[in-house]
Order: structure tokens, then sequence, then C-alpha cells
């Protein structure tokens, strides 16, 4: 099945990351206009369709401004993906209130600014669609990624308001919580304080972390974009107000005792 968002109109934050850029894509050749917008350039070429715009998820004017020049640039807008995060690898004792902040800054205070500066465009839309993005790290805690976690659970939350209170304007709102999906945040996590790799190797960690899933695997940033494009798409009409987890089974199963 092919042009499943054809001519609707796409905003995504973090648009350039591992994840964004691959529904920056998906979007494009599902015949979407798609504005990707990230603080950093995507590595790769914008195919057609997809325009990288300089965005500051954190900053209030730059969502103003941003989604008024959008309004006069489109008669609405019908797909928010707020796919912007950061992952700061400390417990909270380790974490400085700086830290703390920052971390709440990116992956909440920016889902809030797109969305409350988007809403007007968003229902001119015939049916909108928020995708706002959570994690298993919402529901259950990796060790040492104790603010992620945090803000991942303000996240769930937000879209379980934002749900009910927009459902009646036409406004669907999910949250995609993945597992662990290969991108720059994963390579961080493998080589950073959190992962507890006890000086493992990266191929050793990795292989770890396949082992661990039901799986046998993790996810690529196509395995999300595949549920984002349907939660995009008028398939999910009935589909608001939920926490979409894709992990490859790994919150299903309890932890294995190694006896
Ligand atoms: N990769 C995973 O395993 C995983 C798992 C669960 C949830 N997630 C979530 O998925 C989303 C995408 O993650 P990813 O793995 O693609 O990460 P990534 O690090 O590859 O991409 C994140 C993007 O956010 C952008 N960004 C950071 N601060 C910003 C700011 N202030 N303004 C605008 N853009 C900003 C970065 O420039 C980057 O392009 C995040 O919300 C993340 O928490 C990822």
């Amino acid at each position: 099945m092919t042009n499943r968002i054809e001519g609707k109109t796409a905003f995504v934050t973090g648009g350039a990351g591992g994840i964004g850029w691959a529904i920056c894509k998906r979007f494009a050749a599902e015949g979407a206009r798609v504005i990707c917008a990230d603080i950093t350039a995507p590595g790769d070429f914008p195919p057609e369709n997809v325009e990288h715009r300089s965005y500051d998820v954190t900053d209030e004017d730059a969502a103003r401004s941003a989604f008024a020049r959008l309004g006069a640039e489109w008669e609405s807008l019908d797909i928010l993906v707020n796919a912007a995060g950061i992952e700061i690898e400390k417990t909270i004792e380790d974490t400085t209130l700086e830290e703390w902040r920052r971390s709440f800054a990116v992956n909440v205070d920016g889902m809030f600014l797109a969305s409350k500066y988007a809403l007007p465009l968003l229902r001119k839309s015939a049916g909108a669609s928020v995708i706002n993005f959570g994690s298993y790290d919402g529901f259950i805690a990796d060790p040492g990624l104790a603010a992620y976690c945090a803000t991942k659970g303000a996240v769930h939350a937000l879209t379980r308001a934002m749900a009910c209170d927009h459902g009646p304007e036409g406004i669907r709102v999910n949250a995609v919580c993945p597992g662990y999906v290969d991108t720059p945040m994963l390579q961080s996590f493998f080589t950073g304080e959190g992962s507890g790799g006890g000086g493992k190797s990266i191929e050793d960690l990795q292989q770890a972390v396949r082992d661990v899933h039901p799986t046998r695997t993790y996810g690529t940033p196509d395995d999300i974009a595949n549920l984002v494009l349907w939660l995009a798409s008028d398939e999910a009409r009935y589909a608001s107000g939920q926490l979409w987890v894709m992990d490859g089974g790994l919150s299903a199963q309890v932890q294995q005792m190694r006896l």
C-alpha cells in the first residue's frame, strides 16, 4: 500500500535524529509534505517534499514563529510528531539540577510548546494526528536513566490529557513508546555511564541487549516509522489517547533468573 497520507502536511520535531529522519522520509514517500524541525541538520540530503528548518523545541518564541509561518504557507497541519529528545545517563544523585531541567525542557516542555502553538492549525485539518515520543522507560526503568524515565512518564500522562481535551476537535493524540532502537541515542547509551556495561565491548553490549529480547533483536528507526505512519493515517481514525509500546516483547517478560 502506498500514499497512505497523500496530500497531508506534517511537522516533525527531532526530525534529523535517527527515528525522526526515518519518519520524515517515510511520510514523504507516502505522499506528505514534511517539515523536519531540528536544532541540527539531517545527515542525508532531504528527499523531495522534506524541508529542514532550524528549530529549538525549548524556545517559546521559536514555536510561536514556526507555526505562524506554517499558517501563512499551509491551510492546515494534519500531523505533528514530537520526537525531539535527549537522554542523560545518570542516577538522580549524580544528576545536576541543570541536567534535570534540561531533560524536562527538551523532552516535555518542547512537546508542550510545539503542541500548544500547532493547535490552531491542527484544528483546521479534516482529521489531525499528534504523535508524541514516550518510551518503554516511562513504564519500567532502565537503571541509570532517572531524569529520562521521569520525562517519559510525563509524556505519557500529557498524551492522555491532550487526547481527552482535543479529541472533540477532531485531533487524535497518541504516544509511541519504543524499546531499544538503533539510533545515535542508543549508540551513546552503549558507550555512556548509564549502560552498566562494566568495561564490555560495544559489540558484546549490543549482543547482550539483543539476547534479552524475546524477538532476539532490537528495533530499527524504520520499525518505528511504520507504526507512526499508521497512527498518522486515516486508517487509525479510532486510535487515540494510547501508549503504543514497540519493544520486541521486552517489557512483556519477567527478568530471567540466572542460576
Ligand atoms: N533510540 C531509542 O532506543 C529510543 C527508545 C525509546 C524512546 N526514544 C525516543 O525517540 C525519540 C527520538 O530518539 P532517537 O533515538 O531518534 O534520538 P536521536 O538522538 O537520534 O535524535 C534526537 C533528535 O532530537 C534533536 N534535538 C535534541 N534537542 C533538541 C532541541 N532542543 N530542539 C530540537 N531538536 C532537538 C537532536 O538534534 C536529534 O536530531 C526521542 O524522544 C527518544 O527519547 C528513543
